[in-house]
């Protein structure tokens, strides 16, 4: 099969183009023919030689795909051969096939291409399970979503605002306010331009922010901190901007604050499948009716992957970037 060989680390020029064996599917696993993969910051770093994947995951790069089925592993009996589904992997998407576990995998929306539903994994699983399982945003709540035009961003603003809640969100530039704005957001802050904490702590009548979904950290750390209403829950996913800061943890213990954060792709397969059994039973309806879709901002067939990457690391996308096989 052809996929994307990383066989150094460094710029987006080490990725090639390269043939191997396709895999098997393992126990509890599917093997699936892929027709489209996201591409995620976290590949960024993978690519980089920051972000090694976990022990038994697959070293080819690739968190996310859709595709079909074309083998089921023992064990398997959601799935059959010829079903078409969206993934979350533990890596090996940028190929022509990965073996995901069943667990993992997910019905693709109606009205969803494939390019579409291969845009979902990732981003869905990583602010479920970061904004509403571990910071426990409820509707009438407001959150912050810093990053609002990522990947990410676009996600965390389109279900926060479908479960009720109000939000906020920051980005960098007049294009990608509006972006957020489209989106659900009641406002978006042009960081360049303006002061988050000063912004939402006027609109909302010096309230603060009840969850703040950060990927940016160093001055960020406390600000975010400033920021919080009292209870609230601040959940780092990245640090881009760096973790090592100064920061006043008064307000920590004066409003109650929780400081929280995650990364996906260690957890184990049975907390990515709770995951996924939460995503099917309250997002996936949403995103049927219409009411959620994931923003495509490009595609790139697999060979132009490196183009792919170079447009992130721009930060000139809006929502998702994914390459096409
Ligand atoms: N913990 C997890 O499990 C997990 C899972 C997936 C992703 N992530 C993280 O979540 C973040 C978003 O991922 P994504 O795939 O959605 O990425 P993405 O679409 O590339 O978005 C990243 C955004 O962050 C902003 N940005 C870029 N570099 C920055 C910097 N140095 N300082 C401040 N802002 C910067 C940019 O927006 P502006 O132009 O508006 O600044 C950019 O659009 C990444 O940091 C990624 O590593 C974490």
């Amino acid at each position: 099969m052809r996929y994307i060989d990383l066989p150094e680390h460094g710029g987006p020029e080490v990725m090639q183009l390269a043939e191997r064996e396709k895999p098997q599917p393992a126990s509890g696993e599917v093997l699936i023919k892929v027709v489209a993969a996201g591409i995620n910051r976290p590949d960024i770093v993978q690519r980089m030689g920051f972000y090694p994947p976990p022990p038994g995951a697959s070293p080819i790069m690739g968190l996310e795909v859709a595709g079909e089925i074309v083998a089921v592993g023992d064990g398997v009996e959601r799935w059959k051969e010829g079903d078409t589904v969206c993934a979350l992997a533990n890596g090996g998407g940028y190929a022509e096939y990965v073996a995901v576990p069943a667990s993992q995998c997910l019905p693709v929306p109606k009205g969803l291409s494939l390019v579409e539903a291969a845009a979902l994994p990732e981003t869905f699983f990583t602010v479920w399970s970061n904004v509403f399982d571990r910071a426990g945003l409820k509707a009438g709540e407001i959150l912050l979503v810093h990053g609002g035009s990522s990947g990410i961003g676009t996600t965390a603003i389109q279900l926060a605002h479908n479960f009720g809640a109000r939000v906020f969100a920051t980005a960098g530039s007049a294009e990608k306010c509006a972006a957020c704005e489209a989106l659900g957001a009641e406002k978006a802050i042009n960081y360049k331009n303006d002061d988050y904490v000063e912004v939402v702590r006027e609109a909302t009548g010096g309230h603060g922010a009840d969850v703040i979904l950060d990927m940016v950290g160093g001055d960020y750390i406390d600000r975010n901190i400033q920021l919080a209403a009292k209870d609230g829950r601040i959940v780092n996913i990245a640090y881009l901007q760096g973790a090592s800061v100064q920061v006043n943890m008064l307000p920590v213990m004066l409003k109650r604050l929780t400081l929280t954060g995650s990364t996906l792709r260690p957890q184990s397969a049975q907390v990515k499948a709770a995951i996924a059994g939460a995503l099917e039973s309250k997002v996936w309806p949403l995103i049927d009716e219409g009411k959620i879709r994931p923003q495509i901002a490009a595609t790139f067939p697999l060979e132009n992957v490196a183009d792919a990457h170079r447009l992130m690391e721009s930060s000139g996308h809006i929502g998702k970037i994914v390459l096409t096989l």
